[in-house]
């Protein structure tokens, strides 16, 4: 087995920063040395095989981004990453392991959705994967199924109170998902908006002739937010469901869930980076001179970004800080502006929903540290340990520690990431398969390094040194946030 050596970086967990090397035999972490500390078991006399000098730089747990789209079938097409492209775009950013949503369509059986899950990932990796799974049709059979998806590695399911006729579950439907989910533990994860009564709006607008992508965000009022996760909190409370609310972007959402864990409930929420810096002011409202209005399609995602003014934003990184909200994942869900998101040029509800991020979000929330918004641990905790802690990863992934798999990162402070517009060649600026980026312009202080995915060198000096098919399918236990 091939042994490395992570030499003179300053090694940083959700718990504290201390200076030490980290010694990798093969694909596990098998030493984490401090000055004159002794590592028990380990022949450090002999050579190591490879030397990473990471002096002046922060040797972090590699990235687990628990909220992945890749090939999602959506709005009349499909997320534009391949399992691929899009998790060779995360090993650039940093991230070593994703978890996908696999899908059980309408009418189908939810093993057979995630038997072609199984299928689209299998042998096309860069890095390690697991899946989270889509109910998109409650009924006897689909309960009858939940009691086999602990034994698949899948212990998270999602349900939509959004997109009637598409993932729609109503609140029959939710309430016995959560009570089959309480009997095994399986964490209920909830897109939380008033589909019903935002069709109901959409239909308004459209009519009033309002078809630009900013009346997405008009039609998606943060009053649907609320009331879906206020709903979902109370069915949950009532049948002992753990909850977690994904892509929370309204501060009277976080509200509700701050409450409900006040109370001891068993909740949690995600937010994602387009909450952190994008807002329906500056980019669903915007326009250029290639697009016009309809340039705000770029960021058209569900739930939508919300008015700065109405201090959302703010509130979102607030919640970070005190864990109101405990985690960041990407919700990557790409699309093309060319001949994707243009499907929806005269109508907004026709433009499929997502935005790509999956490449970005170590880096967008270490600004976030730059920024003074939240610590490096914190950034090491919300970006990887919390992810990897609530869905069942931990130990393995989501730390430094010996046992672990070497999924590590070194991120130079020092170093600087400009995000653009993806170009062909080495000058690329992003790797992600769209032909815009929505975080065009955004300059970072710092920049990935290098990173090592199960002691596998993936990334260094700007340059891919990993392959299709290094990335295995990962079986998770149980969060580890139950009792
Ligand atoms: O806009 C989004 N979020 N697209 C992906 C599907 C979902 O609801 O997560
Ligand atoms: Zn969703
Ligand atoms: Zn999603």
């Amino acid at each position: 087995m091939a042994t490395t050596l992570i030499s003179g970086g300053t090694v940083v967990t959700a718990t504290g920063r201390s200076e030490a090397d980290v010694l990798v035999d093969g694909e596990k972490i098998v030493g984490v040395l401090t000055p004159g500390s002794v590592l028990l078991g380990s022949d450090l006399s002999r050579a190591v095989d490879t030397v990473i000098d990471a002096k002046g730089k922060y040797v972090i747990p590699g990235g687990v981004d628990a909220h992945t789209h890749m090939e999602l079938p959506f709005g009349g097409t499909a997320a534009s990453d391949t399992f691929e492209t899009g998790t060779r775009a995360a090993a650039w950013g940093g991230t070593t392991t994703i978890i996908d949503f696999a899908v059980q369509t309408y009418g189908e059986r939810v093993m057979d959705g995630l038997a072609a899950w199984h299928d689209k990932a299998r042998g096309n990796c860069a890095i390690d994967y697991a899946f989270h799974q889509i109910i998109g049709d409650v009924n006897a059979d689909s309960l009858q199924a939940m009691d086999g998806l602990l034994d698949e590695g899948i212990s998270s399911y999602k349900l939509f109170m959004a997109y009637p006729g598409v993932f729609y579950s109503d609140d029959a439907q939710i309430l016995r998902a959560m009570q089959k989910s309480a009997e095994h533990g399986l964490m209920t994860m909830m897109h939380a908006e008033n589909g019903p009564a935002i069709d109901v709006l959409v239909e308004q607008l459209l009519a009033k002739g309002k078809t630009d992508p900013y009346y997405h965000g008009v039609a998606r009022a943060w009053q649907m937010e609320e009331e879906a996760t206020h709903r979902a909190i109370m069915l949950a409370n009532l049948t002992g469901a753990p909850l977690y609310v994904v892509h929370v972007s309204a501060k009277q959402a976080v509200e509700q869930l701050a409450a409900a864990r006040d109370v001891g409930q068993n909740v949690f929420g995600e937010t994602c980076p387009q909450y952190l810096y994008l807002s329906l002011e500056e980019q669903l409202g915007g326009a250029s001179d290639e697009w016009g209005a309809f340039e705000g399609a770029k960021w058209v995602c569900s739930t939508p970004l919300r008015s700065k003014a109405e201090g959302h934003q703010a509130h979102m990184w607030q919640s970070l800080r005190t864990n109101d909200i405990q985690m960041v994942s990407t919700d990557h869900c790409p699309f093309c502006m060319k001949g994707q998101k243009d499907l929806g040029l005269s109508d907004f509800s026709k433009i499929p929903n997502g935005i790509g991020s999956v490449e970005h979000r170590m880096d967008l929330l270490y600004q976030g540290v730059v920024d003074g918004q939240i610590s490096l641990e914190r950034w090491v905790e919300i970006t990887s340990t919390t992810p990897a802690r609530m869905f069942g990863l931990y130990g393995r992934k989501g730390v430094i520690a010996p046992g672990a798999d070497a999924d590590i990162v070194v991120y130079d402070p020092n170093g600087h990431t400009s995000i653009g517009l993806p170009v062909d060649g080495n000058g690329k600026s992003h790797h992600m398969n769209m032909d815009y980026s929505a975080w065009e312009g955004f300059e970072i202080d710092g920049h990935v390094d290098t990173v090592l995915s199960r002691g596998k060198v993936v990334v260094h000096d700007n340059q891919y040194l990993g392959a299709k098919g290094d990335g295995r399918f990962v079986k998770r236990g149980l969060s580890q946030y139950l009792i």
